[in-house]
């Protein structure tokens, strides 16, 4: 038996369906009603996936009781489809229904959409009898400078991850399926304000005896830090969380880097000293396992980093709002340390062979000796590459000691 995709079968009908795109339904709403009184022949609705953009435009439909006629972009790329459909089709009145809207959906959709397509599209655009709605992902690419000023442009945003929910939840209600609010939570916050996504998530977790399951084994797909970290910090801590960084492809101790780069971006006061006790936790554990060789106990590092860093929130709380998480900085210090060491090591060993001395001693007197060795003479007789001498030069300007 096939079942019926919810995504199709819960697409809204009206505006009021229409989740967390107030300003675009309100746009939406006066272009179609105020047309051809409109400053603009067309309106074009630009975002990510999944936000409801071509929903908006058949929401239109709907709402003002009209025909749509729909093409898309590979429609764009043939021209003679374009006469011999398109252009009857925006001259001519509606048949049937009073009104008509031309919806051009996902007009960025074929990267070879070529200028002759979008010539066309703009002078159909200014003869047009009726509202036109043009959908795109993206519209700043430079071959779309001439539809940007000759369109009204709209913004769909990420749907907030409350709006999300409360989508879930009626489409729940609807089947009569349940499923674990903290589970609902949690796909609503993975989907990244794509709606279609976390609806089709919802549909796989009502199917499956554990439902958390589609959090982190969902078609073997990688969970991306940013959504890993999100689940960690805004949800409730749960048990699907324990998992989670399995499904991130980085190692564990990059991971732990993440979390400690982006705690101050989530908790204050109370919340920020028990994350950081998490995380000083998992610090003695890693030592403990790394010199002891106890594996099996990297579980725990991994326990406390999402559990213990999601439990660190007040008891039932969760955080909302969106939260722009930062690549961490340590990563980039531990690494330009490194290679500071490298060359001081490779300095040392060169003036070591030179003045017929040990390696150990020879770090051992270098701050001493380093004035000496940023002698031109020297450096050249000391055959120092580039890179070393533009070490010593940094090491003995006093801007950059700390
Ligand atoms: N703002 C929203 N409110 C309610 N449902 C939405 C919303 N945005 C998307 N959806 C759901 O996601 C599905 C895909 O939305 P769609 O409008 O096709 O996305 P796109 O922005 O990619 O054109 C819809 O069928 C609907 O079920
Ligand atoms: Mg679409």
């Amino acid at each position: 038996m096939k079942q019926t995709n919810w995504t199709e079968k819960y697409r809204p009908r009206f505006f009021s369906d229409v989740k967390g795109q107030d300003v675009a339904v309100q746009k939406v709403h006066d272009f179609v009603k105020n047309f051809p009184k409109t400053l603009k022949k067309a309106l074009v609705l630009y975002g990510p996936p999944g936000v409801g953009k071509t929903t908006l435009a058949h929401v239109a439909k709907n709402e003002n009781n009209s025909e749509i006629f729909e093409l898309n972009a590979s429609d764009l790329r043939n021209k003679e489809k374009m006469n011999s459909v398109l252009k009857p089709a925006i001259e001519q009145k509606s048949l049937m229904k009073e009104k008509k809207i031309i919806l051009v959906d996902e007009v960025d959709g074929i990267s070879a959409v070529d200028r002759g397509g979008l010539l066309e599209l703009m002078r159909l655009i200014e003869s047009s009898a009726h509202p036109i709605i043009i959908t795109a992902n993206d519209i700043w690419d430079k071959k779309f400078s001439d539809l940007r000023r000759k369109t009204e442009t709209v913004q769909l945003k990420e749907v907030d991850y409350r709006n999300i929910k409360e989508i879930l939840i009626g489409i729940l209600r609807n089947e009569r399926k349940v499923i674990p609010n903290d589970v609902i939570t949690n796909i609503s916050i993975k989907a990244r304000g794509d709606v279609r996504a976390a609806i089709n998530d919802l549909q796989t977790a009502s199917g499956l005896d554990d439902p958390s399951k589609v959090l982190i084994d969902e078609r073997n797909k990688e969970t991306d830090i940013f959504t890993a970290l999100k689940l960690v910090f805004k949800g409730k801590p749960n048990n699907a969380l324990l998992g989670l960084y399995d499904s991130v492809k980085k190692p564990i101790d990059e991971i732990m880097l993440w979390v400690e780069e982006n705690i101050p971006a989530e908790y204050q006061g109370e919340e920020l000293v028990k994350a950081y006790d998490a995380l000083s936790k998992v610090d003695i554990f890693k030592r403990r396992i790394y010199r002891q060789q106890y594996w099996r106990f990297l579980v725990y590092e991994n326990a406390f980093l999402s559990y213990g860093i999601s439990s660190a929130k007040n008891p039932g709380a969760v955080k909302s709002g969106f939260t722009s998480y930062k690549r961490p900085t340590r990563i980039l210090k531990m690494w330009l340390n490194n290679r500071r060491t490298e060359k001081k090591k490779s300095i040392a060993k060169k003036y070591a062979r030179y003045v017929h001395i040990g390696e150990r001693r020879a770090l051992y007197e270098f701050a001493t000796v380093k004035a000496f060795l940023t002698k031109p003479e020297i450096q050249k007789e000391l055959k120092l590459t580039e890179d070393e001498i533009e070490y010593l030069n940094k090491e003995n300007s006093p801007a950059l000691h700390n």
